[in-house]
């Protein structure tokens, strides 16, 4: 029975992985003998960084030509052990090298000793990149610590080196590092450093670093002009440069630049876009822009043609990314309620509200006038008109019973005098001189519940006739 330990599984499924994963293809080859066949690259596995001509290969899927030679190393420098050839070259439709995965370092394993241990590094002082070998670049002069992970109760690792110089080494002294970081330490690094560092561990799992002290600067970064302004460390290898834009600016690229191992910085140096909002149109010819400022901050504010209402803010600000705070608001006609006909009263059909559309007689200006059965009297306005807040200048008017002015009789005069008469009501006749009323008492004539005098005012008759 095949017993694997647990630790080996996942070196075992990387190797399994980059094996079925750099794949050499020979085609082109049947089509046409003169053309040298390529080799393939695909889905790679995450943990190895693929360089071709020094740049990295992002594509999932790539063919290189006949004599391309790439290099190869694992993501996260020094947890994981490269197993295979850092560098490849295709010949003929085939790659020449072992094919390379990434095996987990002690760091990952739990401090396990049956896996190589893991090399960090720290710079107290200077800088340092990464090479697309797997190389770490030192710039001359750094202090340069090589930490060796490993759990110190299961025995002390060693430091070995390619260079002839001769470096401290030993477990790590502060409390927090002393019982899993076995250190060598490298002053003022020179070029006489240069070189490959392992680490051994009592059972002789090894695991190295390629160091490279090099002397690279990249073009100096002027200070940046406003608005963009920034923080440059300086500019050689390592260093790096961070940007900023002020409020209401984009910062268009990368806000952290860095200088590669091969004096080119990671990215130009970013610019600053002013942020603006899309330029608001009206839709519509009902709605106005009273202010329009698409800069960030600044904010639109509408108002609708007479008549009309804004139906959605007054005003949207242009905010964050160059969002407007808001929807855009339409307009909408302003209506008045439909005007209620007052009791034993009607509407007068006015000719605007003879139009097909009745809501049209309840525009803003919309007049609409009023009238009373006969035998009432209207009180309050006869006519009303719609405001331009929605509502009618004046409520309906009340038609009130009332009995009419009958009318003077011949020679004779009626009493009170008034344009109306409330019910109950009664007037006497006052006759000219030479004119009486009927002997015989009349009854007074009485204004009536609806409206109607109890009778026609009494006859004033000549003296001689009676
Ligand atoms: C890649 O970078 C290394 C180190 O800077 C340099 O020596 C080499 O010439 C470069 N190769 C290419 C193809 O640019
Ligand atoms: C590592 O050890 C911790 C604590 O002992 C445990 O919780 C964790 O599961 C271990 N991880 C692995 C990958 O073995
Ligand atoms: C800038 O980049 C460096 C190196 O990649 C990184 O250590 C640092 O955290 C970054 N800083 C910011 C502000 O992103
Ligand atoms: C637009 O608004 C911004 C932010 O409030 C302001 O700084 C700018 O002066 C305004 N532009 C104009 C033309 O008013
Ligand atoms: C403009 O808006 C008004 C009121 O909302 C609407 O009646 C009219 O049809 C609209 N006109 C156009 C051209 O969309």
């Amino acid at each position: 029975m095949l017993v694997m330990p647990d630790a080996i599984w996942p070196v075992f499924l990387l190797q399994l992985l980059a094996a079925v994963t750099v794949d050499c293809s020979r085609e082109g080859k049947q089509d046409n003998e003169n053309i040298q066949p390529g080799c393939k690259l695909e889905g790679m596995h995450p943990l190895l960084i693929v360089t071709y001509k020094n740049i990295t290969i992002s594509a999932d899927k790539i063919t290189l030509p006949n004599g391309a030679r790439v290099a190869v190393r694992c993501r996260e420098l020094g947890r994981y052990k490269l197993h295979g050839d850092s560098s490849l070259q295709c010949r003929n439709g085939a790659w020449n090298g072992k094919l390379p995965s990434c095996v987990p370092t002690t760091a990952i394993s739990n401090y396990t000793d049956d896996v190589p241990p893991t090399i960090l590094f720290g710079l107290p002082a200077g800088s340092a990149a990464i090479e697309p070998s797997g190389a770490l670049a030192v710039f001359p002069g750094s202090i340069l610590h090589l930490e060796c992970l490993f759990a110190r109760r299961l025995g002390n690792p060693e430091w070995t080196w390619t260079s002839n110089r001769q470096y401290l080494t030993g477990w790590a002294i502060a409390a927090a590092e002393r019982d899993w970081k076995y250190r060598l330490s490298i002053y003022y690094a020179k070029t006489q450093d240069s070189g490959v560092y392992t680490c051994s561990t009592p059972r002789g799992l090894t695991n190295s670093i390629r160091v490279h002290v090099v002397d690279v600067h990249c073009p100096t970064i002027g200070q940046p002009a406003a608005p963009l302004s920034g923080k440059i460390e300086g500019a050689r290898m390592g260093q790096s440069a961070m940007f900023k834009c002020p409020k209401g600016y984009r910062l268009e690229g990368a806000p952290n630049i860095t200088c590669q191992y091969n004096g080119v910085w990671s990215a130009e140096v970013p610019r600053c876009e002013a942020i603006l909002c899309p330029p608001v149109e009206p839709t519509n010819a009902t709605l106005q822009l009273l202010e329009h400022n698409n800069s960030h901050g600044g904010r639109v504010v509408f108002a609708c043609m007479w008549g009309y209402k804004l139906l959605g803010p007054q005003s949207i600000r242009c905010e964050g990314d160059g969002v407007w705070t808001n929807s855009i608001p339409t307009c909408t006609e302003i209506t008045c309620p439909p005007p209620v006909p007052p009791k034993s009263g009607r509407i007068v059909e006015h000719e605007r509200a003879n139009s097909r559309k009745r809501s049209r007689g309840r525009k803003v200006g919309a007049l609409v006038q009023f009238a009373c059965r006969p035998g009432h009297q209207l009180t309050g306005e006869a006519s009303i008109i719609c405001t331009e807040s929605g509502s009618w200048s004046h409520p309906t008017p009340i038609c009130k019973v009332r009995c009419p002015y009958p009318g003077d009789p011949p020679h004779g005069r009626i009493a009170p005098l008034k344009f109306w008469y409330e019910p109950g009501d009664n007037i006497q006749v006052t006759c000219s001189p030479g004119y009486v009323t009927p002997l015989e008492p009349v009854k007074r004539p009485t204004c009536r519940e609806n409206g109607v005098w109890s009778g026609p005012p009494p006859p004033c008759r000549s003296y001689k006739d009676v």
